[in-house]
């Protein structure tokens, strides 16, 4: 019989065997410990009897209004328990996490471009390729972005696909914050339009200091 439960510290010396395949995404122990304290609720492991770890799935919620939402980080099950309905079950529990409690508007993953069968599996569960990121795996492998929308996201605004693969660059920007985005852009930004608004700042701090001496 089949245990799905919550994972926890203990489950992390115990699932390297399911780990071991290459399309599987291993990280470091701070990663998943960060994981665990901060998203419980998208931490799920399989087990069968004997306490064998047969697969988990690892996510988080994150995003700003309209792209709050769910995310599978990782989610793998072991060669011999494969073509079970396993993946798709913790699927489906990350998924209602996301839709009931967290009140997501989508759920995303990436996968590897190559990765037929799991590309196969969320298509089955209802998901799309929402855009393409090239080069974003190790190896310069692009990655597909695949998303399904969750009942708050009415009309499906959140699955209509880019036109146009993005690079990681871009894919980081769309996901900051509006302020984090322009406070980048004043470090990183053009030298021209830095020279600009560095101009105008201290511009506006000259005169304020003039205004200020010339008033006492
Ligand atoms: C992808 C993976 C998680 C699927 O796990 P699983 O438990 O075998 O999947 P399920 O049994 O829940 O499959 C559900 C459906 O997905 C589809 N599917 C799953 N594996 C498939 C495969 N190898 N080929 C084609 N379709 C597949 C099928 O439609 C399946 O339904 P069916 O068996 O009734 O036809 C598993 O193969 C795996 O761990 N792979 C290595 C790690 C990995 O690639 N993770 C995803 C990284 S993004």
């Amino acid at each position: 019989m089949t245990t799905i439960r919550r994972f926890c510290c203990n489950d992390l010396l115990r699932f390297a065997s399911v780990n071991f395949d290459h399309l599987t995404e291993t990280f470091n122990m701070s990663f998943y410990m960060t994981y665990l304290a901060r998203w419980p609720d998208y931490f799920h492991v399989a087990e069968a009897p004997g306490n064998r770890v047969m697969g988990y799935i690892m996510g988080k919620v994150e995003g700003q209004g309209e792209s709050w939402h769910g995310h599978v980080t990782a989610v793998t099950v072991a060669p011999e328990y494969r073509r079970q309905q396993l993946a798709k079950k913790l699927m489906n529990l990350l998924e209602d996490i996301s839709d009931k409690i967290d009140k997501g508007y989508f759920v995303d993953l990436f996968v590897r471009a190559s990765n037929t069968p799991a590309i196969k599996m969320y298509e089955k569960l209802g998901y799309v390729i929402y855009r393409r990121v090239l080069r974003y795996y190790s190896g310069e492998e692009d990655g597909l972005d695949m998303r399904k929308a969750l009942s708050r996201d009415v009309e499906k605004k959140s699955i209509v696909p880019l036109k146009r693969p993005i690079t990681p660059d871009e894919l980081e920007c769309m996901n900051e914050s509006v302020g984090i985005r322009w406070f980048n852009y004043l470090l990183t930004g053009s030298s021209a339009f830095l020279f600009c608004v560095y101009s105008l700042f201290f511009y506006i701090i000259f005169t304020l200091v003039f205004l200020m001496y010339d008033a006492l």
